[in-house]
């Protein structure tokens, strides 16, 4: 007890302290890591199916103490695992106090971990790809690691961290796995919203409402969509394709529709990710992004600068014209995901996970949110993904799967949440037990507890982060009381 009380003081001083000082952005205090690579099963529950695949993780070890450090696992979510690895600083501002083992599985067809190389995406060789054998591939990963760096079940307890739908994958990894996963920080998760849990209009709004905190903001937005709507409706592809700077120029509804897609998409990147300094998590970004979008829309147009040029003048915060024009084809990629797939390979794969178990079926109406009208419900969700993947959506299973709202007889979990990312009410947001806890991060966007400490962080965000490390003690301590367990 008392050397956990003086590892909060020293923790707290240390995120006060030499460490708020880290230049984040810039990747500069980013630990090293070995990168490791692990056979895994192609299909866990298929036992006459013995085909492997190479899974890549990361590990540092360097303040690991075997004798009963934690081992701190981050569930690897939709992407490259480097680049969660460079973005998830709070784990590494722990790690050392804790003497903890961490570390990073890749998620399978993502990044390096492609079963079948650039095959994988084809559409009988993407069956493999499920929550259920991405979780299967971690507890199979953390109990092998377990074996090899010879530690105890109990005394080195491990604890799941993840962001967004990694913070969706750590929720379930204790759900699902508790006998390996003794706690789980599920930062930004929006685990309702993803079962089809909540309504079409959700996310879109909270975009909005994200935009509407700055002076002046919302209605300049709504007119430039509105211009953008007058010169499609009179067929004036070409006025809209020289104004954006498009390097291939619109001609028809369907290419008209992607610009205002790629447009949309600017808004929700910004909002996901509105940190209190540069950042380049989803982009290179400033710091408060939406601030400094809103306010270059209020400068430029206050400058007599045309309202179309000044809306492409904002998307080009997000979006590289590094040859003096977009490829919105390029930069945004239309998927069964409305709210983006991202890019590369690793949109092919989330637009089947966004087919087949994680629901993400959001909507834009321009009433309750400032965007055109962009409708796609489920019946739209079905046709795509029968004809993209040849997959029949089957709506209920994520619920059945992993509970739906009825979570609580799960414990040792904290959902935490921003107020500013769009994703919040998607999640839980209030306790749901003792043990099944909500941390509210007021001027927080997506996971911005998960990065590293900064001197610009807002008060709120310190705090949920001193909650969340009380929570992870806890669950420390209940596990050295109880006796050595090897594998
Ligand atoms: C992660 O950061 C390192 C620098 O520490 C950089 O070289 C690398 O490109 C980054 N990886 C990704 C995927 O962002
Ligand atoms: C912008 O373009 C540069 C140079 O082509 C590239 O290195 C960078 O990754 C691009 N950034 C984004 C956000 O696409
Ligand atoms: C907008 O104009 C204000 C007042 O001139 C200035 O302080 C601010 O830096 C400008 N912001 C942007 C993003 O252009
Ligand atoms: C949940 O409970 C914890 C104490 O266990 C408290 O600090 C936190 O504020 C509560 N969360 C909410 C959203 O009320």
């Amino acid at each position: 007890m008392i050397k956990y009380i003086l590892l909060v003081v020293l923790l707290t001083s240390s995120l006060e302290g030499l460490k708020l000082h880290k230049k984040r952005t810039n990747f500069e205090n980013v630990p090293k890591f070995k990168t490791l690579y692990t056979d895994q099963y192609l299909d866990h529950f298929n036992k006459r199916d013995d085909r492997t695949y190479k899974q890549r993780f990361l590990v540092n070890d360097e303040w690991f103490n075997p004798n009963d450090g934690p081992v701190f696992f981050y569930a690897g979510n939709e992407g490259d695992i480097e680049s969660f690895w460079n973005n998830t600083g709070f784990m590494f501002d722990i790690a050392p106090v804790f003497q903890a083992l961490v570390v990073f599985p890749e998620h399978r067809y993502y990044g390096e971990s492609l079963p079948f190389g650039d095959s994988s995406f084809d559409q009988d060789k993407i069956g493999f790809l499920s929550v259920e054998q991405t979780m299967a591939d971690y507890a199979v990963l953390l109990t092998k690691l377990q074996q090899d760096y010879n530690l105890c079940r109990k005394k080195n307890p491990i604890i799941a961290f993840g962001g967004s739908y990694g913070g969706i994958l750590a929720a379930y990894m204790r759900y699902k796995y508790p006998n390996i996963v003794r706690g789980a920080l599920a930062a930004s998760a929006p685990i309702y919203l993803t079962a089809g849990l909540a309504p079409s209009t959700l996310f879109f709004q909270d975009v909005t409402n994200d935009f509407d905190k700055e002076p002046g903001c919302v209605p300049l937005v709504r007119q430039a969509f509105d211009a953008m709507e007058n010169a499609a409706k009179q067929g004036d592809y070409k006025l809209l394709s020289e104004k954006f700077k498009l390097c291939e120029p619109i001609s028809d509804a369907a290419g008209y529709k992607h610009l205002l897609l790629w447009m949309r998409n600017a808004f929700t990147i910004m909002a996901m990710v509105d940190y209190p300094y540069p950042a380049s998590f989803l982009g290179d970004l400033p710091a408060w992004p939406v601030r400094f979008a809103c306010q270059q829309l209020v400068n430029d147009t206050a400058k007599g600068v045309d309202i179309l040029s000044s809306f492409k003048n904002l998307a080009s915060i997000l979006y590289n014209d590094t040859s003096k024009c977009f490829d919105i084809y390029e930069q945004f990629i239309e998927c069964a995901d409305p709210t983006s797939c991202g890019l590369g390979n690793d949109a092919k794969s989330w637009d089947y996970q966004a087919c087949t178990e994680l629901n993400t079926v959001q909507e834009t109406n321009g009433v309750s949110d400032m965007f055109p009208v962009i409708s796609y419900n489920e019946e739209l969700r079905e046709q795509y993904c029968l004809k993209t993947w040849g997959v029949k959506v089957r709506k209920e299973w994520p619920s059945i799967q992993f509970w739906g709202k009825h979570i609580k007889t799960a414990t040792n979990i904290v959902f935490s949440n921003g107020l500013l990312d769009p994703w919040h009410n998607g999640g839980p947001l209030t306790n749901v037990s003792d043990s099944l806890v909500a941390v509210i991060i007021e001027d927080g966007a997506h996971h911005l507890d998960l990065r590293g400490s900064d001197p610009n962080d807002p008060q709120s965000v310190k705090i949920a982060r001193y909650l969340e490390i009380e929570q992870i003690i806890k669950w420390i301590e209940e596990a050295r009381k109880e006796p050595c367990e090897k594998f």
